[in-house]
């Protein structure tokens, strides 16, 4: 069976662009309900160790960078399907390849800057989750 949360963080970008009220309008338009939410910065070691798995990846040097350059928005969502049907309303990695009305076509500026996250697996959405939410923050 799926689960029913996600993990999602609005991206510096988003931030600076004062995107935090349009996005989380879409989130909630999409059925997603907020269960945990906190406006916060990475450290560059909180960004290595939140991405660690992409580590051998070329851009993992400019994702750290990038992911600790401003202020964030971490949150845990719940909807039926939560990280398959996220990821639809994100759009592609790549806002240039995302559908149209997708959380990326909308307010990403490119690959690197691309607004938001979305956890890929259920396991990971759990970990991620985990990383920025004590057990009693979590709801
Ligand atoms: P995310 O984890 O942020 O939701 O994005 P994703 O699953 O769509 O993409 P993933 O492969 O997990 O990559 C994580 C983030 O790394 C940056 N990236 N840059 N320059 C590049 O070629 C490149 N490829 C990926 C993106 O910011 C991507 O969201
Ligand atoms: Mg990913």
């Amino acid at each position: 069976m799926q689960g029913n949360r996600t993990f999602t963080m609005i991206k510096p970008d988003a931030v600076e662009n004062n995107y935090i009220g349009a996005i989380l309008d879409k989130i909630n338009a999409g059925g997603f309900v907020i269960k945990a939410m906190k406006f916060t910065q990475l450290s560059k070691q909180d960004a290595e160790q939140f991405y660690a798995i992409h580590k051998e990846r070329p851009f993992y040097g400019e994702l750290v960078e990038y992911m600790s350059s401003g202020p964030i928005v971490a949150a845990i969502l719940e909807k039926d399907s939560a990280v398959a049907d996220f990821r639809t309303l994100i759009g592609a990695t790549n806002p240039a390849e995302a559908a149209e009305g997708t959380i990326r076509k909308l307010y990403a500026k490119d690959i690197s800057a691309n607004a938001i996250h979305g956890s890929d697996s259920d396991e990971n959405a759990q970990i991620e989750g985990r990383f920025f939410f004590s057990e009693r923050e979590i709801h």
